[in-house]
């Protein structure tokens, strides 16, 4: 099945916040930033005389609680006092056009008071600025294990961030209604809105509802920012009564929102023959002003530190920093690529000491069944070995030419590298594995779906009209994904952590189950038996059968209930942080891919050419949506690893602001082959119809392409061991290879 969004998508009739219809008296908003990046607010001048000035709302203007912290309660909506980094939100101006909104803005003077502000993950947690507290995980004997080393190595690595770039940028349109309030916003996460929105007026939840179409693109960054926004919008909404949109432009969205998060970490890795025997590595990651989801993300970053391999005496420590950022936030992987970054260099370091292909470290060391991860939990139906073969052997040729190629060049060179990935599926936090679902059968028999699900891009609502309608063997044309909205699907987590199918499309089939119970009570009383639903009919075992518009139109007249509530909760898991062991993941989904790339050693310049890739999706439920998760995490993965370079300066300010300062992939930087080939596996019982989750984890095979790169560098010169940073930018291959 195609992506029911495909069309509309191709054609520009895919409706987003900003193409919303507006109601006549509609106000406009723009957010009033700090101006540095620590300070407190000495005063705010708003004595400003403009024909289109409603109003401007600040901390003062908020009814209920200033507050919006999710996980820790330490960031304000619009800042009181202190300000905690440049472009922190201190107030919403509210005009009657959008363009007199941001004159207005121009004409608000705030004098601060400037603190010293912090950067450094390394330096805040030395001055004792850390979020949550240190974490760390533990396997085996590590008093003893580097003595039973034949190889020691130690080095670090520094992991930029990197900016969501969603092509629809935060927005929301608020509109009073009669008790409460709307709001139409561009969230992952509906009933967080929900939530703080509410918080932040002082009301109950029920007097708020959230609603959402789909988004262009969410990656992580409207599962918690979207909230603040959808939030200042209904406040301003609150003071006017008026509807009121707050959609940002590109310019402010670089700037007020948070990224990937920044990490530095050091390692130390041992090997005794051919295995990895023991790894000990601290993360410091920078998470910016305010926790927002940072404690979550560190937490993912351990579960993911030893990858995809098995080593018998691990120590992996953790700490989250609170610096004068923006507060950094989930993005795809949401913590997992940087703990594999950490693994893959120290292999690549102690390979190349060896004099060994970092391949075959790679390997000889993947996990297998019943090995244990650091956190307790063991592998199963792991399909590394397969996946990692069919790689080889479909890079044979190519790996050969890259050997000659660089036998008869001397000045550009090719580089190749494999990455395996294991990533948990499940929210690491046990209780946001739920999902519910409201399903409803005409009387004419269409059904409409709704679940807490949010459409990104991802393709969910496509595959939960897919597994709704074979459910009752009818073709797609017969089912419409609703809206997300909080009245129909409530207390929902948010779309993230790649389980938004698994969760919202079992839910879905809960409630359909509670239908068909009915509907076969009802066909049993009329004579059909071990009924079938198939082909736009139920059909009984002695080949009765009735189509399903007489069957719903009937049942209705026999007054059946046509709706049913769904629920879904992902069973076994569970995790104890005091001990830091547990069974945290439904599951794992695993895979293997192969980069390769060619580096201009003179210019420093690279390009990616070749990604192979062989991933276990379980049993396809949509392979044309999984190629597009693989392909398109895949270009976003190596965006990060060589592209993106996120630069602030010594005063905070986002110098990389600006779709001219940030160099994002685009078509042309696309590998030229792309070849993607699905394991044959058995059903994953705790999947979707037998599927695995796909969303996040393909982005991780871009890590390859860091590691090709520094390969094909390394054929010219090599560089300096024990010292990696990504992103690998034009720029620094030349400085890493002259410098
Ligand atoms: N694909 C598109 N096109 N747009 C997105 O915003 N988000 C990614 C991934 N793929 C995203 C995407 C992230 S971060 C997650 S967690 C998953 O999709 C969420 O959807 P899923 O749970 O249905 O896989
Ligand atoms: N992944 C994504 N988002 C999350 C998670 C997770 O594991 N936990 C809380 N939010
Ligand atoms: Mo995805 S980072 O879990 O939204």
């Amino acid at each position: 099945m195609r992506n029911i969004d495909g069309l509309s998508h191709v054609t520009g009739k895919s409706v987003y916040v900003d193409d919303l219809l507006e109601i006549d008296g509609t106000l406009y908003s723009v957010i009033l930033t700090s101006p540095v990046a620590h300070g407190r607010i000495a005063s705010i001048s708003s004595d400003i005389n403009h024909p289109d000035l409603v109003t401007i709302l600040t901390a003062e203007d908020i009814p209920g609680e200033n507050q919006i912290g999710g996980i820790i309660p330490d960031e304000e909506l619009l800042a009181s006092k202190e300000l905690h980094y440049f472009g922190q939100p201190i107030a919403i101006v509210v005009a009657r056009t959008l363009d007199s909104a941001y004159e207005i803005r121009d004409m608000i003077s705030v004098e601060v008071e400037e603190l010293n502000p912090v950067f450094d993950p390394r330096e805040a947690y030395e001055k004792g600025k850390i979020i949550g507290s240190e974490r760390q995980f533990e396997l085996g004997d590590m008093v003893n294990a580097w003595r039973e080393c034949d190889h020691i190595v130690e080095g670090k690595v520094e992991i930029g961030g990197q900016e969501h770039l969603y092509i629809e940028t935060q927005g929301a349109y608020a509109l009073p209604t009669e008790n409460g309030y709307k709001v139409i916003s561009s969230t992952q996460g509906p009933t967080s809105v929900q939530k703080i929105a509410a918080r932040i007026l002082g009301l109950p939840m029920h007097r708020v509802e959230v609603d959402v179409r789909r988004l262009g693109g969410g990656f992580g960054g409207k599962e918690d920012q979207a909230t603040p926004i959808a939030c200042m919008a209904i406040l301003a909404t609150h003071t006017t009564r008026r509807p009121v949109k707050l959609v940002l432009d590109r310019h402010d969205d670089l700037k007020i929102t948070g990224k990937r998060h920044p990490y530095s970490a050091d390692y130390k890795i041992g090997m005794r023959g051919n295995k990895i025997h023991a790894y000990d590595v601290r993360f410091f990651q920078n998470a910016g002003s305010a926790a927002d989801l940072s404690p979550a993300v560190l937490e993912r970053t351990l579960f993911h530190a030893t990858n995809s391999y098995y080593i018998p005496n691990v120590r992996a420590w953790a700490v989250s920093c609170r610096t004068n950022l923006p507060p950094n936030t989930a993005f795809r992987g949401f913590g997992g690529p940087q703990g594999m970054i950490v693994i893959e260099s120290a292999i690549d370091h102690i390979a190349n000491e060896l004099g060994v292909a970092p391949s075959k470290v790679q390997r000889d060391n993947l996990i297998g069944d019943g090995d244990e991860f650091p956190y307790g939990q063991c592998a199963a139906g792991v399909t590394l070995v397969k996946a990692w073969e069919q790689v080889e052997k479909d890079t044979v040729e190519v790996i050969r030419e890259i050997k000659d190629y660089n036998a008869t060049h001397t000045f550009s060179k090719k580089g190749y590298a494999f990455m395996p990935i294991t990533f948990g599926i499940s929210f690491t936090n046990t209780s946001m594995n739920q999902a519910s679902a409201l399903v409803n059968v005409y009387i004419d028999g269409s059904i409409g779906i709704s679940t807490g699900a949010v459409e990104m891009g991802q393709g969910v609502n496509t595959r939960i009209l897919q597994v709704v309608t074979n459910f009752f063997g009818l073709p797609e044309r017969y089912g419409k994904v609703e809206t997300t909205n909080t009245t129909r699907a409530i207390n929902t987590s948010p779309s993230a952590a790649s389980s938004t199918h698994d969760l919202n499309g079992k839910a879905a089939l809960d409630a359909c189950k509670k239908i068909r119970e009915r509907l076969e009570a009802f066909l049993s009383e009329r004579g059909f038996s071990d009924v079938r639903f198939t082909e736009g009919k139920a059909v009984s075992l002695d080949g009765k059968s009735m189509s399903w518009e007489e069957l719903i139109s009937a049942a209705y007249l026999a007054r059946v209930d046509l709706a049913a509530h769904g629920f879904y909760s992902t069973p076994q898991i569970h995790f104890d942080k005091e001990r830091e062991k547990g069974h945290p993941f439904a599951y794992h989904t695993y895979g293997v891919a192969l980069i390769t790339s060619t580096v201009d050693c003179l210019r420093g310049i690279s390009r990616v050419e070749n990604v192979f890739v062989c991933h276990d999706s379980g049993k396809l439920l949509n392979s044309n949506l999984d190629i597009g998760q693989i392909e398109g995490g895949v270009v976003q993965g190596l965006g990060w690893m060589l592209l993106e370079d996120l630069v602030f300066d010594d005063k905070g300010i986002n110098r990389s602001g600006s779709l001219s300062t940030y160099k994002v992939p685009d078509i042309d930087f696309a590998p030229r082959t792309f070849v993607t080939k699905f394991l044959e596996v058995p059903a994953n019982k705790l999947g979707l119809k037998g599927s695995k989750a796909i969303g996040e984890p393909p982005l991780m095979y871009a890590i390859a392409g860091y590691f090709s790169v520094r390969d094909a560098m390394n054929k010219f010169r090599t560089l300096r061991r024990g010292d990696y940073t990504i992103p690998m930018t034009n720029e620094r291959i030349f400085m890493e290879l002259y410098a």
